[in-house]
Parts: structure tokens; sequence; C-alpha cells
């Protein structure tokens, strides 16, 4: 089990690595809405790991850091990048259920309870993802429904989820 959260580590500070990189492209061509979003998503990302690394500390195991993979630094346009990350998400919440798998068939119920937490956020992960996918296949080469969309991404705020590490100023969950 340890070893599968160890990867985890790694998968999730990927994801922060990817949406950055997603973040880079989006600020150098103006769209700061879309970049800001995809900072908060960085964000999340990395307390994700965090919430990883406090646990496999917590019960006993050893943290052991790998290196992370580059993420590609170009997408042809907002919606390519937004299709790559229900894509991403939808990666992630495999590998969650592999984790659950895992505790479940070692009868590892403290596991099983302390990831019950990323199984709930997948699905949210996933359904914002394809939220957004909707609106800008509905968008097309509108310039003036992207500019909106841009607006409203930009609107979105980081706030720590219950339950994170005290050490990030979250609370019990
Ligand atoms: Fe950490 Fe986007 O799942």
């Amino acid at each position: 089990m340890v070893a599968a959260i160890n990867e985890q580590i790694n998968a999730e500070l990927y994801s922060a690595y990817l949406y950055m990189s997603m973040m880079a492209q989006f600020e150098a061509q103006g769209l700061k809405g879309i970049a800001n979003w995809m900072r908060v998503q960085a964000l999340e990302e990395t307390t994700h790991a965090y919430k990883f690394y406090d646990y496999v500390i917590e019960r006993g195991g050893e943290v052991k850091l790998k290196a992370i993979e580059g993420p590609p630094t170009e997408w042809a346009n907002a919606l390519a990048a937004f299709e790559h990350v229900a894509q991403h998400e939808a990666h992630v919440t495999s590998l969650i259920n592999n984790l659950m798998d895992i505790a479940i068939e070692t009868k590892d119920h403290a596991s099983t309870s302390f990831l019950q937490w990323f199984i709930d956020e997948q699905v949210e992960e996933e359904a914002a993802a394809a939220d957004i996918v909707g609106k800008l296949r509905l968008i097309g080469d509108n310039p003036q429904g992207l500019f909106m969309m841009d607006k409203e991404l930009g609107a979105r705020v980081f706030t720590l989820a219950a339950g994170m590490p005290a050490a990030l100023g979250g609370g019990a969950a």
C-alpha cells in the first residue's frame, strides 16, 4: 500500500506540473482567467500530494519521491487543453480506484476510509472538467464566448478542502 501511495504522490505532483504548464500557455496568450483556473487546479493537486504524504507518515511508512515527468507545453486552444484536463482526471480516477482496490483486497480499512475522500474528489474533478469542455464546444470559434468563459474561469478561488493537513492551514475533516 505504501509503495502504491508513493506512486500516487508522484502522480499528483505531475498533475500540478501539467496544470502549471497549461497555466503558462494561457498566461502567455493573455487568457488570464483560464490561467487562473489552471493555477487553482495546480494548487489543489499539490495539496492532494501533501495529503498522501501525510498519510504515509501517519501510518509509519517511508515517503520516497521520484522524478516528475515533464508535461507537454503546448495545446492548440482552450478546448484542447480542457479535453486534456478531462482525460487526465479520468486517468487519475483510475489510479485512485486501483489504490482503493488494493486497500479492499488487503483488508486495509484505514486506507479504505482515507481513500474515500479522493474517490469523492474525483467525481467533482471529472464533472468540473466535463462542464467546461461542454461549454467550450458550444462556444466554438466565437471570440466573445471565449472572452466570457475566460472571465468566468477567472473567478475561481483556491480554498483549502476540509481535512487537509494542518500544516497547510486545513482543519479536521
Ligand atoms: Fe488530484 Fe485532479 O486529482
